[in-house]
């Protein structure tokens, strides 16, 4: 039997009780045969390196990041992947010795985001028109990679307009590139473009029990409404969805994907998601 030490990995964050990345990380090594363990980290809101210099020292190879730290780890990062310095956030850290270059970042929230809905949710986003809502770093996180995947054109509108106007200005070049039309506006300004296929809700409204920020006219029929939030946290938006016939989805299904693409860039094999979100979904309504 091995003796080596068993590999630890961990979603720093604060708060992280609520996570479910342990159980998701769990379950890819189950599925892989790799040899790890998946934990909590609780970092005080004014020691987040401290925390991450101290999990490192005993033996942790890498983590995810959760709120409110993604930006904070973007800047601890010796070197990051491209999508992640377009996002200048990032949600996973590789501890990489200094002779392997130092600490990587990368993002895989976009493409955890993009994979939901394109495989899990079959809803090709080539040529869709796209509301997304927020200018936050969940928002940050996922545009390069919505804009990656070439639909006509991304809305995104917040609360503040200032900061919508400063994400799309730093995808620019990215969207113009990928033939992607990009505008931004304050919340109610999105009514006057309307016929959306998809709205994905990037805000932190329904955390703070907000109703959904924009009316429900902007979206075609049939349309797939989609918040980042899973749990609790997202029921009032999938009963807003439903109520006017949308499509409703949590971001579950991205939450596991995104874990599979950390998973893959820690270890160098993707587990197959599919089963995974399958069995949270059944733990979830059993004890939500
Ligand atoms: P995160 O990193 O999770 O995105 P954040 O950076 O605090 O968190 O951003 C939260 C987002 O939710 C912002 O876009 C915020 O709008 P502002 O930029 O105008 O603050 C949005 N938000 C929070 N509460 C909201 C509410 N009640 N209605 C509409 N938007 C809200």
């Amino acid at each position: 039997m091995s003796t080596a030490p068993t590999d630890r990995y961990a979603v720093a964050g604060n708060p992280v009780a609520h996570s479910r990345s342990p159980d998701i990380h769990a379950m890819f090594a189950a599925q892989t045969g790799e040899r790890l363990i998946y934990e909590r980290l609780l970092c005080p809101l004014d020691g987040f390196e401290a925390s991450l210099r101290g999990f490192a020292a005993s033996g942790g190879r890498g983590c995810n990041v959760t709120v409110p730290f993604k930006f904070e780890a973007h800047d601890l990062a010796a070197r990051r992947s491209p999508r992640a310095a377009l996002a200048g956030a990032v949600n996973v850290l590789r501890f990489d010795t200094d002779e392997q270059g130092g600490w990587f970042g990368d993002n895989s929230d976009g493409l955890g985001l993009v994979r939901d809905i394109e495989h899990n949710a079959a809803r090709p986003l080539k040529g869709q028109r796209v509301l997304l809502l927020g200018a936050g770093g969940a928002s940050a996180g996922v545009l390069g990679s919505l804009i990656a995947a070439r639909p006509a054109e991304i809305h995104l509108a917040n609360r503040s307009t200032d900061k919508a106007q400063a994400l799309v200005d730093s995808h620019a070049a990215w969207a113009t590139q990928h033939g992607v039309r990009l505008a931004a506006s304050g919340l109610d300004g999105c009514g006057n473009a309307g016929g959306f296929d998809l709205l994905i809700n990037g805000t932190s409204a329904s955390l703070g029990g907000a109703a959904v920020p924009v009316s429900a006219a902007v979206l075609k029929p049939g349309a797939l409404a989609m918040d980042m939030m899973y749990g609790p946290a997202a029921q009032d938006f999938l009963d807003w969805a439903a109520a006017h016939g949308f499509a409703g989805r949590d971001g579950l299904g991205m939450l596991v994907e995104q874990a599979g693409e950390s998973f893959l860039i820690w270890r160098g094999q993707r587990p197959d998601t599919a089963p995974v979100l399958a069995a949270l979904r059944a733990q979830m309504a059993a004890a939500p």
